[in-house]
């Protein structure tokens, strides 16, 4: 709202003067408010979504459910994967009906809004069906192709990481931070393997091969959304994957930023969850693990 052009010189009285600075002050205001109130609803949304996620996990877990295949004998979907989508999605579009939709098992649920969710119903599937409990929901949010708040839930070890952009990051409400280890050598990281892709030169076994042979402790969750908030909670120092997907990653990847950490792809560029590897660190061990990914090292 312009309430005086610069641009031309307008003599005003004291009062108008005052009056200004008054309908500034109260439309500055005006505006915080209704942003702060936007925000909450968006965070109880994607609070109570993933909670109604994660309950359909709770009642799968370790019950009988069905599985089937997608593309590859290991890429499963189960009945749980379809049933926490269900939830979630219903909790969305009950408070925002027109918001931009993209889910991994129903896919773009499309709409002109500038707000999109990004939801992995279950990430960690395969450990899911086998009965091994480090599995999350995750849902992220963007506005026009940032993305502005994130939520990750593993209900079996009761941890919600929550990241909003610019507020930091948090395990269970207390606040997160990257670890502070400087080398690469001296670390604990983690990675994932796709489900194709294995044989490419310098693709993932050779750059876990290069690691492990080194002496140095490499992970394997089974979960990219749980991967990046441990690195974000500074459990992990680092992590690489190729081939993630949006859903994987569109939570995790503000947590680590929200938590200090840096995120590239394999270049050393910028991140989106739309390209498909990602290495996340601490900042500090960036560029040695960077090289090590890129086969110079
Ligand atoms: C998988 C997990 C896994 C990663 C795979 C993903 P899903 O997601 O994040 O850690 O290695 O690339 O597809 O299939 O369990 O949702
Ligand atoms: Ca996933
Ligand atoms: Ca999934």
């Amino acid at each position: 709202m312009v309430l005086y052009d610069y641009t031309k010189s307008i003599r005003l009285t004291k009062r108008q003067k005052a009056e200004i600075i008054f309908h500034y002050q109260v439309d500055n205001i005006n505006s915080n408010l209704s942003n702060q109130y936007l925000c909450n609803m968006y965070k109880n949304t994607l609070l109570y979504a993933i909670q109604a996620g994660a309950a359909q996990l709770q009642h799968y877990f370790n019950g009988s459910f069905t599985i089937s295949n997608k593309e590859g004998i290991n890429n499963l979907v189960t009945e749980a994967d379809h049933a926490s989508e269900k939830a979630i999605i219903e909790a969305i579009q009950n408070n925002f009906p027109d918001h931009f939709i993209l889910s991994e098992e129903t896919g773009e649920i499309k709409s002109n809004s500038e707000y999109k969710w990004i939801i992995d119903p279950i990430d960690g599937t395969v450990n899911f069906a086998n009965g091994i409990p480090l599995c999350c929901v995750s849902i992220g949010l963007e506005k026009e192709g940032e993305m502005i708040m994130g939520a990750v839930y593993n209900p079996f070890m009761n941890e919600l990481f929550f990241a909003q952009k610019g507020m930091g990051a948090y395990l269970n409400e207390k606040k997160i931070s990257v670890s502070r280890k400087t080398t690469v050598i001296e670390s604990c990281l983690v990675t994932g393997f796709p489900y194709t892709y294995l044989e490419t030169p310098n693709g993932p076994l050779e750059i876990f091969q290069k690691l492990v042979k080194q002496g140095v402790p490499v992970r394997r969750l089974g979960s990219a959304a749980i991967d990046l908030c441990w690195v974000a909670a500074g459990r992990f120092d680092g992590f690489y994957e190729h081939k993630l997907q949006p859903w994987d990653t569109a939570a995790g990847f503000l947590m680590v930023e929200e938590a200090g950490g840096k995120i590239t792809d394999f270049n050393g560029d910028y991140y989106s969850p739309y390209q498909p590897h990602l290495l996340a660190t601490n900042g500090i061990i960036h560029d040695e693990l960077l090289a090590y990914v890129k086969g110079e090292k």
